[in-house]
């Protein structure tokens, strides 16, 4: 495990309950990857596999690799259907290289968990054949009011003596993706062809606390595990009514939770 990779397993049942709305931009993002045959193509921080899988089905004659860190995540991927075909591999991707030269290296929501982007992308490039594609989508919600909620409650809720301890909160207040042009720079030397987009998706969730428990299956789960149950459970109850607050649930029973992503595909000059 890397020491930037926070703490708390991941929770396939949790992380999938909004499957729909978290495949979509994985599914927008493998859809953009122009490859008629590539030879070797992996999937890192595949989770479950989605898209490791089916990159099996469009291109059946790759060598198709899905690595992640977490083990839950992984058997997932292994038992569903299709997942015979995808090598799994339980790795870190921080000091991660391939053991060959990659076609495609895909990579959805995972990447934003890592730190020292200036080193972690021009590394990735320079795993790609000439003419192979690095296609990343991170989620661009440390701005959204969901985040910034979920950094006030920590340091000033309470009571006003903040949850967890002062380095929990400076790992969550870490902005984990920068701009596009900052990638855009990042990506140039490597690159003969960079496209770099933002999407805004107004999502439509239901039930009771939707956004909280949308939350818990991302950016909640490490603070979760550093707080303890106790605080955990009072830190919850506050973020979950300032979350109600801001998200309310409209008389149809939607709740409308606006989620921006950042989304770049670049070819190995
Ligand atoms: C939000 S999930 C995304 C999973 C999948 N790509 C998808 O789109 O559904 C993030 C995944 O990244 C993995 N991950 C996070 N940091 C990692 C690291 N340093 N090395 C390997 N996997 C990591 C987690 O284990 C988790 O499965």
């Amino acid at each position: 495990m890397s020491a930037n990779r926070p703490e708390g397993k991941w929770d396939p049942g949790q992380y999938l309950r909004y499957g729909g709305h978290r495949l979509r931009p994985a599914i927008e993002l493998f859809q953009r990857i122009d490859m008629d045959a590539p030879k070797t193509c992996y999937d890192i921080g595949c989770g479950a596999g989605e898209i490791a899988i089916a990159m099996t089905e469009r291109w059946p004659s790759a060598e198709i690799i899905g690595l992640d860190a977490s083990a839950e995540m992984l058997a997932k991927g292994r038992s569903a259907a299709g997942g015979e075909k995808v090598q799994w591999v339980e790795a870190d991707i921080v000091g991660w290289t391939p053991n060959k030269l990659a076609d495609v290296i895909y990579s959805n929501a995972a990447l934003h968990w890592i730190d020292g982007h200036e080193h972690l992308f021009p590394h990735l490039m320079q795993q790609l054949s000439p003419g192979g594609i690095l296609a990343v989508q991170m989620p661009l919600s440390w701005g959204q009011m969901s985040h910034r909620l979920l950094r006030e409650v920590l340091a000033d809720g309470n009571g006003g003596a903040g949850y967890g301890t002062e380095e929990l909160r400076q790992s969550v207040g870490r902005k984990w993706v920068d701009d596009g042009d900052v990638y855009f720079d990042r990506l140039r030397p490597f690159a003969d062809h960079i496209d770099i987009w933002e999407c805004h998706y107004l999502q439509e969730l239901s039930g009771d606390d939707p956004v909280l428990e949308w939350v818990k299956g991302s950016a909640l789960r490490p603070v979760l595990t550093a707080l303890g149950e106790a605080p955990a459970s009072a830190f919850l109850a506050e973020y979950g009514a300032a979350l109600r607050e801001a998200y309310p649930k409209r008389s149809d029973g939607a709740t409308l939770f606006p989620f921006g992503r950042l989304f770049m595909v670049a070819r190995r000059k």
